[in-house]
């Protein structure tokens, strides 16, 4: 009785003070690129989206919200290694899931997305693995369904049901080779593929992708991605009253863009739409933070946009900014249900024992089990790393190494933090041992403040600790790969050093360390360019590794204290 009564108030509030909402953008800060995102009335009015993950493992993580402004991690759709064995194959850092499409049907969650090997020919028939997965309940990990793949020469794979209940799915064939949105029928159950047809090449743009249907007042409608994703990406679209076309395009295209603008919101494009609880449109498109050089390594994040869309009418976007106004929204709690916690969160991570890893923090590929153990025995609130042979470059810059890199962190999600975790040391010995915190974008794109054993050079049987921050980028004009290299001060008297990872200004990120216990004590080692790490499609993470570089002496090392803290105060969201 109370909570019809207080479902009828709501109604009416709502109805009577229909009032604007305000809210910012991001809505998934970092890196979240090529969103797609549904409203499911049956989930009790929850919005759900899903971004790409390219090799990061868990991967294809799956965000949740009741107000559209705070949004919660609730499970990565990709959480076993088993469900796809490819993506630790996959060479080359553009490789991975791209663009997955996440739609909701009679009870059952459906993702559809492809794993693209990037480092095969460009007409390579097994350089992209379709495959549709599934759950009954997104809130768990590991209720996600294995793949179902299917055969198709392209990526950015979108399904659409018709209103006869048949499937089409709408793909980018490799753009290289033949471009073009292609479309044809799945049978969703046995991933047969129908006749593939190009429906619509878009107006002219490189890279026509991202494609997804919507039906509306009689017509299809086709929102697409062209320009490529830098800074020509733009949205467009066109309709049909056939769903294989042919599609006549809105001569007001494109209806979203930041091309040719001073926007700090730059790149934007590759969007999905859906409708809330009152029925207002809304669209999600990825975005860039452009810093005042041109750097925005946090990568293409998730941004809310309103649209309005009249009947008979083709839909007209806002353009994207850090602070909106938007359709009238409800301030409502975070979902409840779900693993993970919100995106825009800190974290104070003590490694207590019988817990295990947050959902957020990921690995580059898989992770070797073995090489992380909370609170191992005699070694209470750490996490117990052990090394990998591979640094985090690996040897040939790119690919998997047998082994793999002991590698863990979580994305950077704010223009401002400050990241520090405290470690052991002590078992350091054989030179090129090394431990540290990462600012890593991808195997080619990273920097590391570490302790690394190195050999005296005026006495080479005195192997000593030295604190090294060095970094590795293909963006060109960058600086040395060894940005500062000191002995440890003898004055520290302990193996337990804290280091830290601050974006102190727009540009730059700065690395210090301290012994533990004593943060009076910290000395900066260096800074380096965010731009070194604006590259390619992922974003960064912030994180912690042990190596031997090399070298065939295992290690072990012991990590506590994991503080990620940020000031939103000095995110800059309102720039417009
Ligand atoms: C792919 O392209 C290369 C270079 O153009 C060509 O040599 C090769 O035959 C092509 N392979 C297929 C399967 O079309
Ligand atoms: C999550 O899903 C798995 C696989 O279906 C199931 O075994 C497990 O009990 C579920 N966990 C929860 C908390 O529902
Ligand atoms: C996939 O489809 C292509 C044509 O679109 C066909 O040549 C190829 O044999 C198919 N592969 C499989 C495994 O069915
Ligand atoms: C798209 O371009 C391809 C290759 O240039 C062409 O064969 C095709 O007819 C075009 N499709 C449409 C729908 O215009
Ligand atoms: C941006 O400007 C360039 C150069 O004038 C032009 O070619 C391009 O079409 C413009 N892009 C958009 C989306 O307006
Ligand atoms: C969005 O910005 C573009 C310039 O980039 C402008 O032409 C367009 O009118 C704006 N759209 C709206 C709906 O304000
Ligand atoms: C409310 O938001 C919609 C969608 O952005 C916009 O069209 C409308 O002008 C806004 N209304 C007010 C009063 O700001
Ligand atoms: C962890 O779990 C083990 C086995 O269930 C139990 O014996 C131990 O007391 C737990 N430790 C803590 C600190 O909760
Ligand atoms: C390197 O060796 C020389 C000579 O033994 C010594 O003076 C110096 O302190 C050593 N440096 C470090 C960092 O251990
Ligand atoms: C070189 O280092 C070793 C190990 O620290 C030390 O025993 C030795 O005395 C040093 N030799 C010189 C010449 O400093
Ligand atoms: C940020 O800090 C770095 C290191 O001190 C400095 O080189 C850079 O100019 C600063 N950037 C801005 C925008 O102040
Ligand atoms: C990584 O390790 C290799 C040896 O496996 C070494 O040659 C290389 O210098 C290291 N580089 C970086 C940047 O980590």
């Amino acid at each position: 009785m109370l909570t019809q009564f207080l479902a009828a108030l709501g109604f009416l509030t709502s109805f009577c003070l229909a009032t604007n909402s305000t809210y910012h953008n991001p809505i998934l800060p970092g890196f979240h690129p090529d969103p797609s995102c549904i409203f499911v009335p049956d989930w009790d009015d929850i919005f759900f989206c899903a971004s790409s993950s390219f090799l990061v493992f868990p991967g294809i993580p799956i965000h949740a919200s009741r107000d559209l402004r705070s949004w919660k991690l609730v499970s990565n759709a990709l959480s076993r290694p088993e469900q796809l064995p490819g993506l630790n194959t996959a060479k080359r850092a553009t490789s991975g899931i791209w663009a997955p499409t996440l739609r909701y049907r009679d009870g059952i969650f459906y993702l559809v997305t492809t794993l693209v090997y990037d480092d095969y020919p460009k007409n390579a028939s097994n350089r992209f693995d379709n495959f549709v997965i599934t759950t009954a309940n997104p809130f768990n990990s590991s209720a996600w369904s294995q793949p179902v793949h299917f055969n198709f020469s392209g990526y950015d794979t979108s399904p659409f049901w018709d209103d006869d209940g048949q499937v089409y799915v709408t793909g980018t064939h490799a753009w290289e080779v033949q471009p073009g949105i292609q479309a044809f029928p799945l049978n969703i159950e046995t991933s047969q593929v129908g006749e593939i047809v190009n429906i619509w090449n878009g107006t002219g743009g490189s890279s026509p992708e991202g494609p997804h249907i919507y039906r509306k007042d009689g017509y299809y409608y086709l929102l697409i991605a062209e320009g490529g994703t830098g800074s020509g990406h733009m949205a467009t679209i066109a309709r049909s009253k056939n769903v294989l076309g042919p599609y006549e395009s809105d001569p007001k295209n494109p209806v979203l863009t930041a091309a040719n603008t001073t926007r700090y919101f730059q790149n934007v494009g590759h969007a999905d739409m859906f409708q809330d609880s009152e029925d207002n449109w809304w669209a999600v498109a990825l975005s860039v933070r452009q810093g005042p050089d041109g750097s925005y390594p946090m990568g293409r994040e998730t941004t809310l946009t309103p649209v309005t869309w009249n009947e008979g009418e083709w839909p007209v976007f806002t353009n994207v900014t850090g602070k909106m106004n938007g359709w009238h929204l409800e301030s409502d709690a975070p979902v409840a249900e779900g693993e993970g916690s919100l995106v825009t969160s800190g974290e104070h991570l003590k490694f207590k024992a019988n817990t295990t890893l947050p959902p957020e923090f990921v690995h580059w590929r898989f992770p070797t089990p073995s090489s992380y153990s909370i609170s191992p025995p005699g070694h209470q609130n750490s996490l117990q790393l052990t090394s990998s042979i591979s640094n985090l470059t690996g040897s040939d810059g790119r690919s998997a190494e047998p082994l793999g890199q002991t590698f863990v962190g979580r994305r950077q999600v704010h223009s401002f933090f400050t990241f520090s975790t405290t470690f052991d040391t002590t078992s350091l010995a054989a030179e090129d041992q090394e431990v540290g915190v990462t600012v890593f974008l991808d195997q080619l794109h990273h920097y590391d403040l570490g302790v690394v054993m190195v050999q005296n050079s005026t006495n080479s049987t005195n192997i000593s600790p030295y604190l090294r921050l060095r970094g590795i980028t293909t963006v060109p004009g960058f600086l040395s790969s060894d940005i500062a290299v000191i002995p440890v001060p003898n004055s520290w008297a302990t193996k337990h050093i804290i280091f830290e990872i601050r974006a102190s200004n727009i540009t730059h990120y700065t690395f210090s360390a301290a012994p533990a216990g004593k943060k009076s004590q910290m000395i900066d080692i260096g800074f380096a360019p965010g731009l070194g790490l604006t590259w390619g499609f992922t974003g960064a993470l912030l994180g912690v590794y042990a190596t031997t570089n090399g070298g065939e002496t295992e290690f072990q090392t012991y990590v506590s204290d994991w503080k990620d803290r940020f000031a939103s105060s000095k995110d800059i969201v309102n720039v417009h």
